[in-house]
């Protein structure tokens, strides 16, 4: 008997060992990141990119440099409220380090050794290289402070323990900055160093499992919108084939489809950002979403049919 009770408890010490290993929040260490001046022309384009303003912009106000946040996120482990980003000293991230913001975007780790929510799409921005994440840093600064605490995020128990985290980072977070792939054109590059990093499009335009990851092999085939209602479309060549490169690139540009139709829902707001992008960054990410292989996604439920008509 007490044999069984120590081997029980030596077992689950090591799994608690494990797990605290595991769950270790990973930084960037201060002393890595060498003396450089940002290029905050730069930052302005990385901001754009990487959709900040989508969910840090205070909610039902035009200004999409009010990153005082206050969106309501809904999602299947509860609803998340957007933080206040903006460089107010005591609300935003005015006291931050350049290391703290680093480390924010591309680790997903806070500056009191956190794990943030993958609801911030780190597991996306994880890929953007350390010199563009530098050049948002700098030009976040140039913008107004805004003043006011956001409410906290209202997430039931167990999702709201941040450092199980670690598990859903060790599942599927690699880590690693974007490489580029030698034997495909500079532009290419460019457009998937855009839609799978800074633009994070992904994180809508894939399947999610139940822990809320993205099923790897139907990367790009759209799925049940995470949150809430309606269906966010493939954009593999399975439904993009007839769409032209030009095309891509315009809707991006305009929100218009080939059809005459509008992008409506979240998509509305990530095209406030694309349309700013420079022509040469939107036709590198259409290049690059037509050479997606067509992937079949998951099949519909017969409500988001209904819904999409
Ligand atoms: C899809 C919505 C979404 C987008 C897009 C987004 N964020 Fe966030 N962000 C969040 C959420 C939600 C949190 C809160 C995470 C948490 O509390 O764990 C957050 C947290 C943060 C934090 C930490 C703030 C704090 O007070 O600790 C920073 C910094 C941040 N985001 C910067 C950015 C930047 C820069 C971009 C653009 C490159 C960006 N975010 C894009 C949703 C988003
Ligand atoms: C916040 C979620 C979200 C993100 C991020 C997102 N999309 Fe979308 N996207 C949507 C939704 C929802 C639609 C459907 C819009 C509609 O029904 O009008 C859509 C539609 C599209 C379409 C039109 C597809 C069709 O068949 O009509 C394309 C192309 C597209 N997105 C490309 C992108 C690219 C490229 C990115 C990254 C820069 C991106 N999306 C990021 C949600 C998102």
């Amino acid at each position: 008997m007490l044999r069984r009770i120590l081997l029980g408890l030596i077992v689950a010490a090591a799994g608690a060992g494990i797990f605290w290993w595991l769950t270790i929040p990973a930084v960037v260490a201060p002393a890595s990141l060498a003396a450089y001046t940002p290029n905050v022309a730069n930052g302005l384009a990385v901001f754009n990119a990487g959709g900040c303003s989508s969910c840090h912009a205070v909610p039902s106000q035009p200004d999409r440099l009010k990153l005082g946040g206050g969106l309501a996120m809904p999602s299947p482990f509860g609803t998340f409220t957007v933080p206040n980003i903006s460089p107010d000293l005591t609300e935003g991230i005015g006291r931050w380090s350049e290391a703290d913001f680093v480390t924010a975007l591309l680790k997903g780790t806070s500056p009191d050794g956190r794990h943030y929510f993958p609801a911030f799409p780190y597991a996306s921005y994880q890929q953007a290289s350390v010199a563009d994440a530098r050049d948002l840093f700098a030009y976040l600064k140039t913008l107004a402070p805004v003043a006011g605490k956001t409410p906290d995020h209202d997430l039931p128990f167990p999702f709201n323990i941040r450092r199980n985290v670690g598990i859903w980072k060790w599942l599927f977070m690699d880590g690693k900055p974007f490489t580029a792939d030698a034997s495909r054109s500079p532009s290419w590059n460019r457009g998937a160093y855009l839609v799978n990093g800074l633009g994070h499009c992904a994180e809508c335009h894939s399947p999610r499992n139940v822990l809320g990851g993205i099923v790897a092999t139907q990367r790009f085939a759209g799925g049940p919108n995470p949150e809430g209602e309606g269906w966010v479309p493939n954009i593999t060549q399975k439904r993009l084939g007839d769409w032209s490169a030009k095309d891509i690139e315009y809707f991006l540009e305009s929100g218009q489809t080939p059809d005459g139709d509008t992008a409506g829902g979240s998509m509305a707001r990530v095209i406030r950002n694309t349309s700013q992008l420079s022509p040469g960054d939107r036709a590198a990410m259409a290049e690059y979403l037509k050479s997606l292989p067509p992937v079949e996604g998951p099949p519909r439920s017969s409500k988001a049919k209904q819904k999409e008509g």
